[in-house]
């Protein structure tokens, strides 16, 4: 593929102008698959690391794990990095069905490469799923944002459209909404954030995460939340990170933004595989642009997840099964307008 006339940075429009007209009727394949692959790009990544490859066939994309992007301390076992790349891949298959493309998936298709995590393949008789191109818009307006969100309940038929979403991918979803339970939920949080900013190394991964604006990827200072600390040295965020131990002040933040959050979700799946971490993050992806659609925003609480001592504890406090693996713990709102986290350049993902 040549050169990409679009890079995505923050505050850049986020998507080519879409002529639906003519990508679905006289694009080549090539050109309706590099459009797909803009999309695929703005889904979220933990730490912003983009996490992905892409190679592009004449009627394929192979979705690959870019594992030199990975965050060995907050994820050993790559589990937030496949939900990335599952995020990543829910995006191509909106933005495939928009431009009216049938396709087939095979999951971890190649036993010598387990990088592979997808193989989509353009196919008439393929897949077509016609819930999917009402998402399309979401795509480009989605955005994690850490702020605190109105306090105002959620809409009981929006929290049905959040189970429904996350439940089409299989993958099974708790909602919370009273406030006795965010409050346990809200604890539990602020003990894992301590747990972790107490590990030096946690803490010098996540600066190695947070970049001035410039950068392509990683976290620019303004969208973490710990920008309250920060806020008389921005440009100093990651040095500041990576040499204190801000646990206390981040636990605080952080169970503030819980209690105050009208609805937590738990999405949790039955095994804790690749398979599973893959279809966790279509369906957070799924969730995440109904949610969008509705007008509203999400934030990410895996610090109780991501410490393994403390997995099994949010999973009783929620009330999941025994069997039941937690994947991702989110808060979902209605908050203030944002700006986009930038993106690296199609040229770079894209072989
Ligand atoms: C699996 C996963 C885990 C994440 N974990 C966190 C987190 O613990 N804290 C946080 O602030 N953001 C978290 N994020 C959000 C990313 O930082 C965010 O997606 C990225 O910076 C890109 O920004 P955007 O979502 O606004 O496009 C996570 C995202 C994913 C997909």
């Amino acid at each position: 593929m040549e050169a990409d006339p679009h890079p995505i940075r923050q505050g850049s429009p986020r998507l080519p102008p879409l002529d639906a007209g003519r990508l679905e009727q006289s694009a080549s394949v090539e050109e309706q698959l590099r459009f797909a692959l803009h999309c695929a790009v703005l889904a979220p990544s933990s730490h912003n690391t983009q996490p992905w490859r892409f190679i592009v066939g004449t009627d394929s994309v192979a979705v690959c794990a870019d594992r030199l992007r990975a965050l060995p301390v907050a994820d050993p076992f790559d589990r937030e990095l496949i939900i990335s790349c599952g995020a990543a891949l829910f995006n191509l298959r909106v933005a495939l069905s928009r431009v009216g493309l049938a396709y087939s998936i095979a999951l971890f298709p190649s036993s010598a490469d387990p990088d592979v995590v997808a193989e989509v393949r353009i196919v008439h008789d393929g897949h077509r799923d016609e819930s999917l191109p009402a998402l399309f818009d979401a795509i480009a307006t989605r955005v994690t944002t850490r702020q605190p969100f109105a306090d105002e309940p959620v809409d009981p038929a929006i929290e049905r459209a959040l189970i429904e979403a996350a439940s089409a991918e299989g993958v099974d979803i708790t909602c919370v909404s009273e406030l006795v339970e965010r409050e346990r939920i809200a604890l539990l949080v602020a003990l894992a954030d301590r747990q972790q900013f107490g590990d030096p190394r946690f803490r010098r991964e996540l600066a190695n995460w947070i970049h001035p604006r410039r950068r392509d990827d990683g976290m620019p200072a303004f969208a973490t939340d710990m920008l309250p600390l920060l806020d008389f040295a921005t440009p100093l965020a990651a040095s500041v990170v990576r040499t204190f131990d801000l646990g206390d002040g981040v636990a605080a933040t952080h169970h503030r933004l819980v209690v105050g959050s009208p609805l937590i979700v738990c999405l949790a799946t039955g095994s804790d595989d690749r398979e599973a971490w893959l279809a966790a993050g279509e369906a957070m992806q799924r969730m995440l642009l109904v949610a969008a659609q509705a007008g509203l925003t999400a934030s990410y609480l895996n610090q109780p997840i991501e410490v393994a001592a403390l997995r099994e504890q949010l999973a009783a406090l929620i009330g999941l099964g025994a069997n039941a693996n937690p994947q991702l713990l989110l808060r979902i709102g209605r908050g203030p307008r944002v700006p986009h986290s930038p993106r690296r350049a199609l040229s770079e993902v894209v072989s």
